[in-house]
This record gives C-alpha cells, structure tokens and sequence, in this order.
C-alpha cells in the first residue's frame, strides 16, 4: 500500500503562497493572459472556497463544487458526532474528506485517489487544515488497496459518460479540468459501478453516499438493491436535479 508523504509535496515545489499581492509584473502578465484564455480563476489563484475552508488547487484536481458542498452539508447535519472511519474514494483536493472530518464526522479519514499528483494536493490540503493527525491517503484505483471498513463512505465519482453525456458538459470544464476526474468511458460506465458498489459493500458497516449524473442514478440505485444495500434513495440537489444516492449497509 503506497502511501502519500509530505516529502512528495516538497519535491514538487507547488506555488503554496501564490498571493496576488505580490506577483511581478511577468507573473501578472501570465495570469492576465491565462484569464482570458479561460482558465478557471481557482486555478489560477491556487485556491478554491469550499465549505467554510479554503483549499489549495490546481490542474491536477477537479475545482470543489457548490452541488457536493451541499452533499457534505447533508452528511454533517446527520451524522456529526455520530461516526468513527470515514473513508472517501476519489478525493482530488481533499475536499470533502476533511470537510467532513473538519465538522466532526469521523474521528479519522482515509482518502483515496488513482492520480498520485492529487493525493499530493490533498495531503497540502490536509497540512493547512491542521487534520494530519487524523487523515491519511493512499493511492488506489476504486477501493483496491483499501483495508478494513468503515463507518461511512462517500464519494464524488468520475460519472460523466465520456462519450454520450460529453455534449453536456461545459466547453471550460472540458478543456482545463481533468479528464480522469470526469469522465467514464460509455461501454464501460454499468460495468465500472457495479464493480466499484460491490467493493463498497465488502468495505462498509453504515452508510454510504455518492454524488453522481442525474440520468445514471435511478439505474444506479437498483444496482445498490440487487447487492443487498438497505434504504437506498436517489437525492435532489438545492437546483431540484437528482443529485446523490444514499444507501447503508451492516454486514
Ligand atoms: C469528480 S472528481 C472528485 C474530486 C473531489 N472528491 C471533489 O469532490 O471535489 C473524481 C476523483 O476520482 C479520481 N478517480 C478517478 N478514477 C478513479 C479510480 N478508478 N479510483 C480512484 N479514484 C479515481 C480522480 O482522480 C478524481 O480525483
């Protein structure tokens, strides 16, 4: 189990204090210039609001949403105080992991990415929010050198059909955030969660949530039910667009 250490953070020299009020003016003439072209201001200031903390990003992770904000939201009024192991798979920034943990779900947190590079960003994140005593990541693809189980486990997917759903998507999002994060390819969209599902299940003693694609949720959640998950439900976000699944499980 390879796990991320902060030596890695260091030897990559991420821009940690990138600070508009002390760019040169080559500096700003490359911001100006990035604007224009489109890049997402997050990126181009390193820093992304999200849930009442702010996170360290860049082109290696996916810019934290209002829509999963609102997912983390739902899972602290719940379960805060209530929850030992936490565990997030796919967890880019961090984001929602030490959100949670941050507001008092889960005494600790392991995170989970396939990109080595957005585990690096995590764990800065992690550093910043002072939670290294209680989080920790390892890189794995779904859940496949995760050990034990947990309480409670979430995650926002790469849910996007590649293919079918790529129309749909903003030209911006496509073009500088990355692919790994979004995108599923469509011939093996079905097969990839009914995979992920049922390492959810051998890992899960509680409760699970994920975000996901508002045409893929109903079929998704009659996946959960066939693998014997309990009080499975498809979730509205705060535009009314089903937005999440919750189910839990006790072996
Ligand atoms: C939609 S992003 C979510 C990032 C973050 N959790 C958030 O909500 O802002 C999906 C994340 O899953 C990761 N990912 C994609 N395929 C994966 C896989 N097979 N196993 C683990 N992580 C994966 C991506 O690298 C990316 O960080």
């Amino acid at each position: 189990m390879k796990e991320i250490s902060q030596k890695k953070i260091n030897d990559k020299n991420l821009n940690l204090d990138s600070d508009l009020g002390v760019v040169s003016q080559d500096e700003l003439e490359v911001l100006k210039n990035s604007f224009i072209e489109g890049v997402p201001f997050q990126y181009l200031l390193n820093k992304a609001d999200f849930y009442y903390s702010e996170f360290f990003v860049d082109p290696s992770v996916l810019i934290p949403r209002p829509e999963t904000e609102n997912l983390v939201d739902l899972i602290v009024k719940r379960h805060k105080g209530k929850i030992e192991r936490v565990l997030d798979v796919g967890t880019g920034s961090g984001a929602i992991l030490l959100s949670l943990i941050k507001h008092g779900v889960g005494q600790s947190g392991l995170g989970v990415d396939i990109s080595t590079r957005a585990l690096e960003v995590a764990l800065l994140n992690t550093k910043r929010l002072h939670l290294e005593d209680q989080v920790r990541f390892i890189n794995s693809d779904k859940l496949n050198n995760v050990e034990g189980t947990f309480d409670l486990i979430v995650s926002n997917p790469p849910y996007i059909k590649a293919q079918s759903h790529r129309e749909l998507v903003h030209p911006k999002v496509n073009q500088f955030e990355p692919h790994e994060a979004l995108y599923l390819p469509d011939d093996f969209y079905t097969f990839w969660f009914e995979d992920f599902f049922s390492e959810i299940r051998s890992h899960l003693r509680g409760f699970f949530y994920m975000e996901g694609h508002e045409l893929e949720l109903d079929a998704q959640a009659e996946i959960l039910l066939k693998l014997g998950f309990k009080n499975v439900e498809v979730l509205r976000d705060l535009s009314g667009c089903k937005r999440y699944l919750e189910a839990s499980f006790h072996p």
